[in-house]
């Protein structure tokens, strides 16, 4: 999809996935269903690679006006203030907060750095839309939101993943019953990682945080929270060769397997890596295989494609058991949707399914995978998160 093709109808229809209503941001910003809804203004933190995904669908967001470029690197914020007509260029946070007045924060910085950056946005009274992860450790973002909470400011973090008519499929699939009694699933995700920062790889990053968490965040969603994780995580590949920085040390896992308890018996494998041969490399688009599969005693689904730009699902079924595509269209998603969705929900009030307590299950979940490859011991967990997630999964 060209996001400079969206208008307005089409992208609150495609957009914000139903839902009840937000009357505090929707107070905040004054918006009712007679007045077009005010603009939220944006201050984008971290202009590096994904900042070029997320512009030009903030940029063709009729929810969100780009006020704010911030960067430490200040070419970087300069080249994508120009490119994209922002007015008001930073290179700290700290300016960033004090210099021309905004709304939302989108943190599109390194990893490590989005607990701080979130932290300060939100006692600054700034909503925020964060990249993953939200914070690095359960309690460090639970305070947050709670801050968030006391601020009367929202807080969501990527990924976007629930927001896929693919996920909304697969969701009213498994209500439906039409699996049986569900009994395992299984998702993988890898390529041989970026090479571009070295972030990834340092205490903090991890193919985790970085890969893993789409397929946390999809099967959890699908399955329900998780109570419990055993997990497996290595280096593989000790040192890396940066762009513009040379060789380093790999400190976080490059290879993880993660085993999850969602209860009443039904389990999960989630598997990421930073070292698996992959002919489609970084892109979405190409890729066909089946990378998540639930199965039942009544049959099996499988997405085509991966979770966060998925293809369609297969489904097999004692009465069909050859597999049939189902969900073959977008329907305007993009996994780059997240920032211009939150814009969305405080202009509109319309509330979404992405929730920062689902984003910090998942973080437990990663932090647990960590401890029980640590200890050699299943790690309980004690987060949760409104679930059902897609609110009409019954009904199908
Ligand atoms: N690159 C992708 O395709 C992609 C896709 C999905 C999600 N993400 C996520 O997006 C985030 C950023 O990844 P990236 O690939 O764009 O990295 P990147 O290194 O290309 O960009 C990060 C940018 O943040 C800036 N930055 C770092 N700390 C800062 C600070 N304190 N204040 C201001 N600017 C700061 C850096 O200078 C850099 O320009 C990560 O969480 C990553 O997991 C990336």
């Amino acid at each position: 999809m060209n996001p400079s093709s969206i208008d307005r109808r089409s992208f609150v229809a495609r957009s914000v996935a139903g839902g009840a209503g937000l009357a505090l941001a929707a107070a905040q910003v004054g918006a009712s269903s007679e007045q077009k809804p005010r603009r939220i203004k944006v201050g984008v933190i971290g202009c590096g690679s994904v900042s070029h995904k997320y512009l030009p669908h903030l940029a063709a967001c009729p929810f969100a006006e780009l006020v704010s470029a911030c960067d430490i690197i200040p070419e970087r914020a300069e080249q994508q203030a120009a490119k994209y007509g922002i007015p008001n260029r930073y290179p700290l946070i700290d300016k960033l907060l004090a210099g021309a007045p905004f709304d939302l924060l989108v943190n599109l910085t390194d990893m490590q750095e989005h607990e701080r950056l979130n932290r300060q946005a939100v006692e600054a009274g700034k909503h925020v839309w964060s990249e993953k992860p939200i914070a690095n450790s359960l309690s460090a973002g639970q305070a947050v939101l709670e801050l968030a909470r006391a601020q009367k400011v929202r807080l969501w973090g990527a990924p976007t993943v629930v927001t896929s008519p693919q996920f909304a499929f697969m969701a009213r699939t498994l209500a439906a019953g039409a699996l049986g009694r569900v009994a395992a699933a299984h998702a993988d995700y890898g390529h041989t990682g970026p090479d571009w920062s070295s972030f990834f790889y340092e205490k903090g990053g991890g193919s985790l945080p970085d890969l893993g968490v789409y397929n946390l965040t999809t099967l959890t969603g699908l399955l329900g929270p998780a109570r419990a994780v055993a997990a497996m995580t290595s280096v593989v590949t000790p040192t890396r060769q940066i762009r513009k920085m040379g060789r380093i040390q790999v400190a976080a896992e490059d290879n993880a397997m993660v085993l999850l308890d969602h209860g009443k018996g039904v389990m999960s494998h989630v598997q990421c890596g930073f070292n698996y041969f992959n002919p489609h490399g970084h892109e979405g688009r190409t890729e066909r295989r089946h990378t998540i599969t639930i199965v039942g005693t009544a049959g099996g689904m499988a997405l085509v494609g991966y979770d966060w730009e998925p293809q369609g699902v297969d489904v097999a079924t004692q009465k069909q058991p050859a597999y049939k595509r189902h969900a073959t269209e977008t329907d305007g998603y993009v996994w780059e949707q997240g920032a211009s969705l939150a814009a969305e929900c405080l202009a509109t009030g319309k509330e979404m399914q992405i929730t920062p307590e689902h984003a910090l299950h998942v973080l437990e979940i990663i932090v647990a995978a960590r401890e029980s490859q640590d200890t050699g011991r299943r790690v309980q967990l004690r987060s949760m998160f409104k679930w059902p997630i897609v609110a009409d999964a019954s009904k199908d």
